[in-house]
C-alpha cells in the first residue's frame, strides 16, 4: 500500500464495502464524525468487548463487572472535576474559520519529526542488514540525535505550558514552530482558549422543573459512586477491581480520523482499589498485564509502545498510554492511570457519605487508592481492523486483499462453500452448516466460482473456508482452507469442529495473557 493517507483511505472504504462500518444516517448525507457499526462490525466489536471482559472479569477472582447508567446525578461531575477542568485547549484559524486542538497541532508537528527518525532508521536498517543495532544508531547518528532532542524539547515545553495553564505560551509555541492550518496553510491564529467537552441535556418534562444533566464523558464515575455498594454486597477485599464497558460522550473540538476520535464512543474501564502506598507496585503490574493482553492477539510487538505522561490529569500521580501504530502513526490506544484517592475523596466530600474500606489486616478504615486501566473499544477496533487489512502479492503475480483479523475476533469463523450448485453438494454443505452453527458464527455461500468466493471471504476476514466437492460424496472429506496461509487440507467432516475450535476458541488465546 502506497502512503499513509492512501492506506487509511483504504481502511475506511474497506470497512464500508465489507459491512463493518457505515457513516451514520447516510441517506441524509451522514452526520460529521458519527458512525454506525454494520453487520460484521457489530460482531467484531462484540468479540473485542468479550475478549476484554473475560480477561478482566472472568479470569480474575477479585474483579467484578457492573453496568452503570449513562445519566448520573449532576453533582458527580462537580466532584470528579469535569465541570471545572474537563477542557481542551482550542485555537481557531482566522482565515479558514476552522477550529483545532492546540496541543494536537503541536503533537502532529512532532509526529512529523518522528517520521523523519523512522525514515533514517529504516534506511540504515536496509544498509546494515543483520548487523544493524537500532539503539546504538538512534543514540549516535547526528541527524537522528538532533531530531530526537528537537521533538523532546517541543513536547516538554508543551507539557509545561499546559500544566501551568499558560495558554499564551502554547500559542507562542505554535507560532515559533511556524505551524499552519493543515487544510489551508494559513498561519493567522486566534488566541488559545479552554473548551469544556461535556454534552449537556435535560431530565424532566417541564421547562421549569427540568434538571440539567450531562452525558457521562467517561464510564469511570459510575464505578466510583458504586464502590461501596459493590464492596459490601460482593464482600470484596482490597485489592479488588470493578470493570465496566459502555458509552461515553465528549464534544471533541475536532473529531476526526474515522473512529479514532468520536463524540459518542465506548470505553472499557477497570478501577482497581488498593491500599494507599501500593500504587507504584500496581501501576507497574497493570502496565505489564495490559500490554500482555494486547500482545496475546498477535498483532506484532513493534506496533506497541508506552508513552509516559509529562502532563498529568488533575486526578493522577502517574500515567502512561499504550500507544499503537495506527495508519497515521503511533497514537494512544489505552491509558493506565494511578488516580490516588482523588475520586473517592471528592465523592465523600460532595455527597457527605463515607466511602471507606475497613482493612482487617491494618485494623483501620481508609479511602482506597485507585489504579485505572481505560481503553476505547472503537479505538481498539480501529487498531485491529487497520492492522489486519493487507494487500499481498501472490506467486502467480496477482494480488489479494486479505483481512487477517485475529481468528478469535473474526465476525464469521467459517464459510461453507459447495464447489458447484448441483450433484448433491449444496445439500451436504447445508448439513455441515446446520451442524456447525451451534458452535461458531458461520456463513454459507454458493454464488460465483470458488476462487472468487475465497477472495470474498479473505477480504471479509473469515479465517476458514470449507469446500464440499465431488470427493466428499465418496469419502466424507472436505477441503479446509486457511485464510492467512491459503493452505488447503483434506479433512474428515467429523473433524471440522475440533480443528476450527483449536484456532478460534477464546480459551486458547486468553491462556497467553495469564
Ligand atoms: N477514565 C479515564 C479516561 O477516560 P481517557 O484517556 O480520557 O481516560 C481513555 O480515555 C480511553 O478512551 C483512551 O485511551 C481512548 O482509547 C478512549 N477515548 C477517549 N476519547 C475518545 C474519543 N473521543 N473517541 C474514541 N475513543 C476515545
Amino acid at each position: 500500500m502506497a502512503n499513509k493517507d492512501d492506506q487509511f483511505k483504504k481502511v475506511i472504504s474497506h470497512a464500508k464495502e465489507y459491512g463493518y462500518i457505515f457513516p451514520s444516517s447516510e441517506i441524509y448525507d451522514g452526520l460529521s464524525a458519527v458512525y454506525d457499526y454494520a453487520q460484521n462490525g457489530a460482531e467484531l466489536k462484540k468479540n473485542i468487548r468479550e475478549y476484554w471482559w473475560k480477561a478482566m472479569v472472568q479470569l480474575h477472582d477479585n474483579i467484578v463487572g457492573i453496568d452503570a447508567s449513562i445519566f448520573m446525578h449532576p453533582t458527580t461531575w462537580k466532584a470528579s472535576g469535569h465541570v471545572d477542568a474537563f477542557n481542551d485547549p482550542m485555537i481557531d484559524n482566522k482565515d479558514s474559520k476552522k477550529r483545532y486542538r492546540a496541543d494536537v497541532l503541536v503533537e502532529d508537528y512532532v509526529a512529523k519529526i518522528e517520521a523523519k527518525i523512522d525514515k533514517e532508521v529504516a534506511k540504515a536498517k536496509k544498509r546494515f542488514g543483520d548487523d544493524f543495532d537500532k539503539e546504538q544508531f538512534v543514540s549516535t547518528h547526528p541527524r537522528v540525535v538532533k531530531y530526537t532532542e528537537q521533538a523532546n524539547a517541543i513536547l516538554k515545553r508543551l507539557g509545561q505550558s499546559l500544566e501551568k495553564e499558560d495558554l499564551a505560551d502554547v500559542k507562542a509555541l505554535i507560532e515559533e514552530l511556524g505551524i499552519a492550518d493543515p487544510d489551508t496553510g494559513s498561519k493567522n491564529w486566534t488566541d488559545v482558549k479552554q473548551f469544556n467537552l461535556m454534552f449537556g441535556t435535560k431530565l424532566g418534562a417541564s421547562a421549569d422543573t427540568a434538571m440539567d444533566l450531562y452525558l457521562r464523558p467517561e464510564t469511570a464515575q459510575g464505578i466510583f459512586v458504586n464502590f461501596l455498594n459493590v464492596q459490601k454486597t460482593g464482600r470484596m477485599k482490597i485489592p479488588f477491581g470493578i470493570a465496566q464497558t459502555g458509552k461515553a460522550f465528549r464534544n471533541e473540538i475536532v473529531a476526526r480520523q474515522f473512529i479514532f476520535r468520536m463524540r459518542e464512543f465506548e470505553q472499557m474501564e477497570m478501577q482497581y482499589f488498593i491500599k494507599p502506598g501500593s500504587q507504584k507496585e500496581w501501576y507497574d503490574y497493570w502496565k505489564e498485564a495490559r500490554l500482555k493482553w494486547h500482545l496475546s492477539l498477535g498483532m506484532g510487538k513493534d506496533n506497541y509502545r508506552f508513552h509516559d505522561h509529562e502532563k498529568l490529569a488533575h486526578y493522577a500521580d502517574a500515567a502512561a498510554d499504550i500507544e499503537f501504530k495506527f495508519p497515521f502513526g503511533f497514537k494512544e490506544l489505552e491509558g493506565i492511570h494511578s488516580r490516588t484517592d482523588f475520586d473517592l475523596s471528592q465523592h465523600e466530600e460532595f455527597s457527605n457519605k463515607k466511602l471507606q474500606y475497613f482493612d482487617p489486616e491494618e485494623n483501620k478504615s481508609y479511602v482506597p487508592y485507585v489504579l485505572e486501566t481505560s481503553i476505547g473499544l472503537d479505538r481498539m477496533f480501529l487498531a485491529v481492523f487497520s492492522n489486519s487489512l493487507q494487500e499481498e502479492e501472490l506467486e502467480n503475480g496477482t494480488t489479494r486483499t486479505v483481512l487477517k483479523l485475529p481468528a478469535v475476533l473474526a465476525p464469521t469463523k467459517v464459510a461453507i462453500l459447495p464447489l458447484v450448485k448441483k450433484a448433491g453438494l449444496p445439500e451436504i454443505a447445508k448439513k455441515i452448516y446446520e451442524d456447525l452453527k451451534w458452535d461458531f458464527n458461520i456463513t454459507y455461500d454458493e454464488k460465483d466460482a470458488v476462487g472468487r468466493r475465497y477472495r470474498r471471504q479473505d477480504a471479509a476476514g473469515t479465517p476458514f473456508c470449507v469446500t464440499v466437492d465431488h470427493d466428499t460424496l465418496e469419502d466424507n472429506t472436505v477441503t479446509l482452507r486457511h485464510r492467512d496461509t491459503m493452505e488447503q487440507k483434506r479433512v474428515k467432516i467429523e473433524e471440522l469442529r475440533d480443528l476450527v475450535d483449536q484456532e478460534v476458541n477464546i480459551k486458547h488465546w486468553l491462556k497467553k495473557v495469564q
